[in-house]
């Protein structure tokens, strides 16, 4: 079960080890989309996104719970990265298992995390089942990527330093791939504040932003299948299609059932305007929400103090601002 205690239970948990983000804010971003936007910068997060978060907190919980001999994850970027660098906080061994598309950098990045590096090949199957032989040849723990509620509660602490920042939010736009983030923010923020449309001082809406229309086929094929798939966007983090079924249940309850999908085209031009206006870099999952409220001005029209998490910074530039000339 997802409950805002745990979220509690998890910022205490990782406090010492994470960093508290900083929220800024764009005069010219406001002037541009005629509101006020909060940007909360996990960029500027241990490993450069949100994950460090809840990688932390599953690998401290399971710890607490019992003997925890080394961990083991699946990822081709973020989420490798941040459970590395967690089993390097607790001094315990730590393989990740990488498509062989991941670029060299993330794996030089996992690598010098302390990460033993398995390559497969890049099909979801081959690094599902490359992780689970390996977690039971060695009596590692498996961290998944989001479908977990201690990985979720670590992404809902996300929520609640951003509530203790900013008074009067009234809607967060979350960019999603697997769910686990935006389940955790919007389970937090459901909790904590309760729909509550007539009062616009209290923050009525979690809603998604999305690259390659990622939640939408998520939620399709959560009901049919739950089938993993991946979804070729320039948004790395954004690209599984199915949402895990617990984020998707949480995501039920807490979240707008309103999905903003975006162009690539959409996503590096505003990853752009954050580069150049705040100065910040951004990878392009980060650029989901603000691409959401260029496109979507209409339908956001009743939001006007939106908050934004720039949900990590790790990008090749040279690679994703090329392709938009
Ligand atoms: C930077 C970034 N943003 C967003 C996401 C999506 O997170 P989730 O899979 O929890 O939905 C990811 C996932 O890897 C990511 O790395």
């Amino acid at each position: 079960m997802f409950d805002k205690l745990n979220v509690e239970d998890a910022q205490e948990r990782i406090r010492p080890f994470v960093n508290a983000t900083p929220v800024l804010t764009s005069s010219y971003l406001n002037d541009l989309t005629g509101k006020n936007l909060y940007f909360k910068c996990e960029n500027f997060q241990k490993t450069g996104s949100f994950k460090a978060r809840g990688a932390l907190n599953a690998i401290l919980k399971a710890r607490s719970s019992g003997h925890v001999t080394g961990v083991i994850a699946h990822s081709g970027g973020n989420h490798g990265q941040a459970v590395a660098w967690a089993a390097k906080q607790i001094g315990v061994p730590c393989v990740v298992v990488s498509p062989s598309t991941t670029p060299k950098t993330k794996v030089d990045a996992m690598r010098d995390y302390g990460a033993e590096m398995v390559i497969t090949e890049p099909t979801m199957t081959a690094m599902v089942e490359t992780s689970a032989r390996l977690a039971k040849e060695r009596g590692y723990t498996f961290i998944d990527p989001m479908n977990d509620y201690d990985v979720m509660s670590g992404q809902g602490t996300v929520a609640k330093e951003f509530l203790e920042q900013v008074d009067g939010l009234e809607a967060v736009l979350i960019a999603t791939g697997g769910g686990g983030l935006a389940s955790g923010v919007a389970g937090y923020v459901k909790a904590q504040k309760p729909a509550c449309k007539e009062q616009v001082d209290h923050l009525d809406a979690v809603l998604i932003a999305t690259g390659g229309g990622g939640l939408a086929s998520g939620v399709a094929g959560y009901v049919k299948a739950q089938k993993p798939a991946c979804k070729d966007t320039v948004a790395d983090g954004c690209r599984p299609l199915a949402v895990g079924d617990k984020c998707f249940d949480v995501l039920l309850r807490s979240a707008e059932h309103t999905v903003f999908p975006v162009t690539d085209e959409e996503i590096l031009e505003a990853m752009k305007l954050i580069l150049q206006r705040m100065k910040l870099v951004v990878e392009p999952s980060a650029a989901l929400g603000l691409a959401a409220i260029l496109k979507y001005k209409d339908a956001l029209k009743d939001y006007h103090n939106i908050g934004l998490v720039l949900c990590g910074g790790n990008v090749d530039l040279t690679q994703n601002l090329g392709k938009h000339e």
